[in-house]
């Protein structure tokens, strides 16, 4: 066929698939067996590392991240590695200071990382600049990442805008990140068209499907021209996670933009992660049909559990449509930060504190103070003046990169952390998670044996992203 555009696909099944379907608790026996088989299929990248499997690894599977993203390297031989980065946050829920920022990035690379995907909840490149750069001059793929949201703010011409400020910071390529599944057909079309015109850097493609709307925004945004869409294998994809990737690779088949991947192949991996999400049964979301209230209310499905959660603790699910009603007004008050960690925790929390307390922010977290603070990066509109007030009275908001008033963070991690350090990896895992590291490193060193699913951990809103949009 003349004319042919074969579009690539990057697999999440080994990062988002699990962490929007299975809590982020896949381990990495079971991503072993099938790895060779993955590795021939011939994909774009596979999504492996970063976002909440550094955190869970640790605080839940007595795994170090840093030997399985050692581990996955020496199996996936032919295929790139890709890990999703919360830009200054790293791996973690807050700003770390740049000389951790700056030896996580060293060290990812050096264990085996290609594609960096770099993303700030904020959409404030210089949250994203000091990792883009240091990923640069490894020598890796630095792929930028505009958070996609919906609000009176945003339109095509500010995410253009946006995506070129990104490019000048040496994006190799840029990822439309739309974490919550509100892209519609139209708008895919649109965004990529215009990016694909102005940019001229390959353009990728992040839905969740927790709309329903992922399948058709892809075959739109294929239409128009983008490079790489992110898909995961299909016992793994649906409901909060990606479209699957035989659907995709079926609908494009025979097409100018056939992918040429193998469908036998690929449901004979199919069949291997059918039988692995049963394994996973007690952290399933089960999340399989089309969560219509992303539609009504453009809430992110994770919130919403969370939501469900909160308010049940609290004997108060008479208050839900309250809360969802109440979580727009408090983004217009935050000058309409898209909903993803951990923004998405920030103005979820408050949103429920202010439909819970009867008054509108007179409870507020310390979040909400940091952030009121600009201590988050800057919002992309203006925040409310008058509800700032009221939350940080007449405290000055910082107008610096958040991350220039933090001190250095290593030597104090390697001292503190010296008794159980093996290699110079444990500082960072120290340095981002002090209280899980430290746990997990005793019993480390203590030679305790990996232990099994241990549910008493778990608990609502633990404080891993496990349960947020990703
Ligand atoms: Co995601």
């Amino acid at each position: 066929m003349t004319g042919n555009r074969k579009v690539k696909i990057t697999d999440t099944t080994l990062r988002d698939g699990h962490q929007s379907l299975l809590a982020t608790r896949m381990k990495i026996e079971d991503m072993l067996p099938i790895a060779e088989k993955i590795d021939s299929v011939g994909f774009h990248s596979l999504e492996v590392w970063g976002g909440a499997t550094f955190d869970s690894c640790m605080r839940f599977l007595n795994e170090d991240p840093w030997e399985r993203l050692k581990t996955l390297k020496k199996v996936f031989k032919n295929t790139k590695l890709q890990m999703l980065l919360r830009g200054q946050n790293l791996v973690g829920y807050k700003h770390y200071p740049d000389d951790v920022a700056e030896l996580f990035v060293k060290k990812a690379v050096e264990n085996g990382m290609d594609i960096f995907r770099v993303f700030d909840a904020l959409n404030d490149p210089r949250n994203m600049a000091k990792v883009m750069t240091v990923a640069r001059k490894e020598g890796a793929h630095v792929q930028a990442t505009i958070s996609y949201t919906i609000s009176p703010y945003h339109n095509i011409e500010r995410y253009v805008e946006k995506a070129k400020e990104l490019k000048e910071l040496g994006a190799h390529s840029l990822c439309i990140k739309d974490m919550a599944g509100l892209i519609t057909p139209k708008a895919a079309y649109d965004l990529v068209k215009r990016l694909k015109e102005e940019l001229q850097i390959p353009i990728q493609l992040h839905c969740h499907y927790t709309s329903g709307m992922a399948a058709m925004a892809y075959l739109k945004a294929i239409e128009a021209g983008v490079d790489v869409i992110d898909c995961a294998i299909s016992p793994l994809a649906l409901g909060t996670s990606q479209p699957a990737i035989e659907t995709m690779v079926a609908s494009l088949k025979d097409t100018k933009y056939d992918t040429g991947l193998n469908l036998e192949l690929l449901s004979e991996i199919a069949a291997y992660f059918k039988d692995i999400r049963k394994k996973y049964a007690q952290f399933d979301v089960a999340a399989t049909s089309v969560d219509t209230n992303v539609l009504r209310y453009q809430i992110p499905g994770g919130m919403l559990s969370n939501f469900y959660t909160q308010l049940k603790q609290q004997n108060a699910l008479n208050k839900l449509e309250e809360v969802l009603a109440e979580v727009p007004r408090v983004r217009e008050d935050f000058g309409y930060p898209p909903l993803v960690t951990p923004s998405s925790q920030i103005v979820g929390s408050q949103a429920v504190l202010n439909v819970l307390t009867g008054e509108r922010y007179k409870i507020v977290t310390n979040e909400v103070k940091a952030y009121m603070k600009g201590s988050y990066g800057r919002p992309p509109a203006p925040v409310n003046e008058e509800v700032r007030k009221k939350i940080i009275g007449d405290e000055k908001p910082i107008e610096c990169r958040p991350a220039d008033l933090l001190e250095p963070g290593l030597e104090a991690a390697k001292r503190e952390i010296a008794p159980y350090m093996e290699k110079e990896e444990d500082i960072l895992s120290y340095a981002i998670f002090p209280n899980v590291a430290k746990k997990f490193l005793e019993e480390r060193m203590a030679g305790k044996v990996k232990v099994d699913f241990n549910i008493a951990q778990e608990g609502p809103n633990n404080g891993t992203s496990a349960f947020y949009p990703v």
